[in-house]
């Protein structure tokens, strides 16, 4: 009896998260601050790494999904793009250290920024953000969901029509070769 009851409670598990997993589709997909943190991003092909700002050292994945796409298309539904936001290093003057070759040196990961695709999603947009069909999410370097100004992320990155709202869409392309 005892053996039935578990077995029971398995069944009751697996339903549940079966139907947990098929809300999210029933209700049209996530919404911004809403998407699974891609656990082994760092086993993506990179995008681009090293990108230098003022105080932080950037590094761009792109899941395996994404990166299939091609020069002059936009990425398919279920491309995931993820960006690592590093620290600079800073020196006892609180000025960026710099590495021999003159590029900021980093120290710890700071946050991780990600957009993900899928079917429908950009209904999800507050008005007028709708960036195609991508939604953004903010994280901590652990992977745990942070605050964030989702209404800012669109507006910086909805210029961008003609790259698929991807700030670095030519300079991955081009150093990719294809
Ligand atoms: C002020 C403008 C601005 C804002 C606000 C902004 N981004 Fe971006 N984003 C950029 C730029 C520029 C890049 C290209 C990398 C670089 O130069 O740092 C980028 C790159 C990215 C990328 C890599 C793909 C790409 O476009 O090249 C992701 C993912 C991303 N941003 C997510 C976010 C998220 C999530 C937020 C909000 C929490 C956000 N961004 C807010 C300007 C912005």
């Amino acid at each position: 009896m005892k053996k039935i009851t578990a077995l029971t409670s398995v069944f009751a598990f697996l339903a549940l998260t079966v139907l947990g997993s098929a809300s999210l589709s029933f209700a049209g997909g996530p919404k911004d601050g809403e998407l699974k943190f891609p656990a082994s991003y760092e086993t993506f092909p990179r995008f681009l790494s090293g990108i230098q700002k003022p105080k932080h050292v950037r590094d761009l994945f792109i899941n395996d999904t994404g990166s299939h796409s091609k020069k002059g298309e936009t990425f398919a539904n279920g491309s995931i793009l993820v960006m690592e936001i590093y620290n600079a290093k800073k020196g006892a003057d609180g000025n960026p250290v710099k590495r021999p070759d003159g590029r900021n040196a980093k120290d710890n990961l700071a946050k991780v920024y990600i957009m993900e695709k899928g079917a429908g999603w950009g209904k999800n947009a507050p008005d007028g953000l709708a960036i195609g069909d991508w939604i953004f999410s903010a994280f901590s370097a652990e992977g745990t969901p942070i605050k964030a100004n989702y209404a800012k992320c669109r507006q910086c990155h909805l210029p961008l029509k003609d790259k698929d709202f991807v700030h670095r869409y030519d300079e991955y392309f081009n150093k990719r070769g294809h």
